[in-house]
């Protein structure tokens, strides 16, 4: 399994110590990579304000509480440093569609399978990357994400991870995940004013080799920028309704 050590900068990301010593710090709240108003888009389209949404390895973000500004009615999240969570629960106890509960994703086990409509996670897979044992913690998140995900619910993941190193941990079968993939600029990146881009928009998906890489002339146009993987758990009926379809077809 691929291990992306060179956009680590300390092993130390997988280590809830490590966190807490950092949440004791820094105190206040930051957003790693993204604000929710640049993700909003991609937020809006495949999350519905009613769906039940877990937020994965949440840290100290602003993310979740703009989600709510922004109509979204239950957001549970997570995250392995005490001190993150004893902090934000403090923080949005008046906020009652804001939960915080301590957890490691590697074990969820505490919530019954489906209870999701979809898993954000921004940043959380990424430090688990970085962790020792990267590959088989990684296998262990993501089987939880899928066991949590009600059929046809979404796995948001904002990574700095290009498919090279993402794919072959997000496109195992037994996920039965439709993966769309987005890559947006980081905040304040200027574009060189001699580059001019083929691109329309950074709302277009981008489109995915057979075997999951980008394509051979994909330019990045921002090296640093952040990919979106929209990861949708396919559901059973979906399958059964399309082979039906193509018996239906076949027969006539
Ligand atoms: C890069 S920070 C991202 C924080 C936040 N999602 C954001 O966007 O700003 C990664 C977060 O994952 C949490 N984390 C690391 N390993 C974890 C694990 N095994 N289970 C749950 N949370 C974990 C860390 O405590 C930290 O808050």
């Amino acid at each position: 399994m691929f291990r992306d050590v060179s956009s680590c900068n300390t092993y130390s990301y997988g280590d809830a110590y490590y966190w807490d010593a950092r949440y004791i710090q820094e105190g206040g709240s930051f957003d790693w990579y993204q604000r929710y108003a640049a993700l909003r888009p991609f937020v809006r389209k495949y999350i519905s304000p009613s769906s039940r949404v877990l937020m994965v390895g949440c840290g100290n973000a602003v993310m979740s509480e703009d989600m709510v500004k922004d109509g979204y009615e239950d957001i549970t999240n997570i995250d392995i440093s005490l001190v993150a969570i004893d902090m934000m629960r403090r923080k949005y106890e008046y906020i009652p569609q804001l939960k915080y509960m301590v957890m490691d994703v590697r074990d969820m086990s505490f919530f019954p399978d489906e209870s999701f409509d979809a898993v954000v996670d921004k940043g959380t897979l990424d430090s688990l990357m970085c962790g020792t044992d990267a590959p088989i913690s990684a296998a262990r998140m993501l089987a939880e994400v899928c066991r949590l995900l009600k059929p046809g619910g979404t796995y948001m993941l904002i990574t700095y991870g290009d498919p090279t190193v993402r794919m072959p941990h997000l496109s195992r079968p037994v996920y039965n995940w439709k993966i769309t993939l987005y890559n947006i600029p980081r905040p304040g990146f200027q574009q060189p004013e001699s580059c001019s881009s083929s691109r329309k928009s950074y709302l277009d998906p981008i489109p995915l080799t057979e075997k999951g890489t980008l394509a051979a002339d994909f330019v990045l146009e921002d090296p640093d920028s952040h990919f979106i993987y929209v990861c949708r758990k396919i559901d059973d009926a979906e399958i059964v309704d399309t082979s039906m379809y193509q018996l239906t077809a076949d027969l006539l």
